[in-house]
Formats: structure tokens, C-alpha cells, sequence
């Protein structure tokens, strides 16, 4: 009878150790994920580089700044409108790594990705702006004995249509109009944007381009931006100013106009937020 009550007695003790510790350990700590939801939802905006934000972070009212996994996230407003910017980082890697942390740490409503790309075809000449409908990974596939072949990357039904994962429809409206204020309609197109891991600087493959995804423009984030967008169903679009024609002359172009061509496409950005006042 002693034995059996000291027995009651440890375990009693140790439910009153136990169970504080537990409680303590789920509650939502300060500044995760749990309080940051209580947050306006906001505009993702993202790009992969410094100059490409660099215009949008000098116009901003930034109240702080989250690192999260090395990656800044700059919490304010913008023209009056909650937003979340970052810089990712180049590639489809760190610019799919960037946005799902964004997605997941913040209430986001929409993304804009923002930057600058290589002009494909014969329309889209340096300066000019594409507004992406539609975004697609040109390097995923099979490499096997007779060379590279493109595949959809098992996308699937509900992920991406055939490889190529679409924009918001009123997001891309609201982009060309912003654009054609901002730049000129005749500098303003609308089409595929064609992502991948390469800088591109090669005639060829401009044409490999154009003839197998219809592109009109080429860059390393926006399909991985819109891969996770899809995967999370926010709606998303991408905004890119050409600072190149992803030809011989490429990496000349870009050094000249790379700046120029991410201050057009920042300032496209402000246009929209301040037209969806
Ligand atoms: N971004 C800007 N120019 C580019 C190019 N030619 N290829 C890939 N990404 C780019």
C-alpha cells in the first residue's frame, strides 16, 4: 500500500514537471512563424539581385528586417502598401528557397518578382520590358546518348500545366499597364519567359529558345518563383526589363544597361502598388 501511494506520489511529481515543459515548448515563440502571421497581408516582392531592389528599398518605409536563413526580408510599406522585400540570390535554387521561406514566415497575398533578363527574338531589344504570362524551365530534362531532352518536370496536374506554370491574369494586366505608362507601349510585350541556370550569351541557343518554348525573354528565377507560387496558390507574376540579348554581346550589355534596365522594372513595381491603392 506505502509502495503503491510513493509510486502515485513520483508520478504525479513528474506530471507536474512534464506537462509545464510541454505547454512551454508549443507555445509560439517571440518572432516565429505563429506571431508574424498576425501581420497585414502583404506583397511579396523578390528579385535575385542587389541593383534590382535597390531602387524599391530607397522608397520604402522599412519597419525591420528578418534574416532567415541568411536571406534579408524587409518588412514596411511601399507606396502606403504592406510589403515584404528580398533580394534571393541568383539561380533557381536560392530564388525558390527565398520564396517558399517568404511564404511560409509571412501573410502574402500576392508575389511580384522583379529584375532584369536577356531579350529573345527579334522584338524584344535592350531596355524593352517583358511582362511573363507564362514561365517555364528550359534546362529540365534528360541528358542521355544523344543529347539534352527537355522534359516538364513532372509537374503534374495541379502544379504547372506541361512545364510551364502561369501568371495571375490580373497581375499581368496590371503589369502591362503599369509598364506601357511607365516605358511606352511599343517597349512592352507579354509573353513566355523561358528560366534555367545559365546566363545565356549564345545565338543558338537564343533560337533553341524561341522554337521549342516560344520564349521572348530568358533569366534563372522567374519559373522557380512560379513553381512554388503554383505549389502554394498565390498568385504571382514576373516583371523583367531586358538588359541584353542573350547573344555574343551579352555579358557587355548587361554590364552597360543591367542597372538602367532593374530601376525600369522597380519602378513598374511602384506603378502597380500605387494603382492598387
Ligand atoms: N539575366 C539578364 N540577362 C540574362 C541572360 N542573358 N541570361 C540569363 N539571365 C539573364
Amino acid at each position: 500500500m506505502l509502495k503503491k501511494s510513493n509510486h502515485l506520489r513520483t508520478l504525479l511529481t513528474l506530471l507536474l514537471i512534464v506537462v509545464p515543459l510541454l505547454v512551454c515548448s508549443c507555445a509560439p515563440k517571440e518572432g516565429s512563424v505563429a506571431e508574424e502571421k498576425e501581420q497585414p497581408e502583404s506583397i511579396g516582392i523578390i528579385s535575385a539581385m542587389d541593383n534590382e531592389v535597390k531602387l524599391l528599398l530607397s522608397e520604402a518605409d522599412i519597419d525591420h528586417v528578418d534574416t532567415i536563413g541568411g536571406v534579408d526580408f524587409h518588412v514596411g510599406t511601399l507606396c502606403g502598401q504592406p510589403v515584404v522585400i528580398t533580394r534571393s540570390g541568383i539561380g533557381k535554387v536560392l530564388s525558390a528557397s527565398a520564396v517558399t521561406a517568404m511564404l511560409n514566415q509571412y501573410r502574402i497575398s500576392n508575389v511580384i518578382f522583379t529584375g532584369i533578363a536577356g531579350g529573345v527574338g527579334d522584338d524584344t531589344e535592350v531596355l524593352d520590358e517583358v511582362i511573363a504570362t507564362r514561365l517555364v524551365q528550359h534546362d529540365y530534362g534528360t541528358m542521355n546518348n544523344d543529347g539534352f531532352e527537355w522534359s516538364d518536370g513532372n509537374t503534374g496536374e495541379s502544379v504547372g500545366e506541361e512545364g510551364y506554370y502561369y501568371c495571375d491574369d490580373e497581375l499581368v494586366d496590371l503589369a502591362y499597364d503599369a509598364a506601357t505608362e511607365i516605358i511606352g507601349e511599343e517597349h512592352v510585350f507579354k509573353g513566355t519567359i523561358a528560366t534555367g541556370d545559365q546566363f545565356v550569351a549564345s545565338e543558338e541557343y537564343v533560337e533553341t529558345l524561341q522554337d521549342n518554348f516560344d520564349a521572348i525573354a530568358c533569366e534563372m528565377e522567374g519559373a522557380s518563383i512560379a513553381a512554388v507560387c503554383t505549389q502554394y496558390e498565390t498568385p504571382f507574376v514576373v516583371i523583367r526589363a531586358m538588359s541584353d540579348k542573350a547573344d555574343g554581346n551579352a555579358h557587355e550589355s548587361y554590364d552597360n544597361m543591367g542597372d538602367i534596365a532593374a530601376d525600369n522594372s522597380s519602378r513598374i513595381v511602384i506603378h502597380i502598388l500605387k494603382s492598387i491603392k
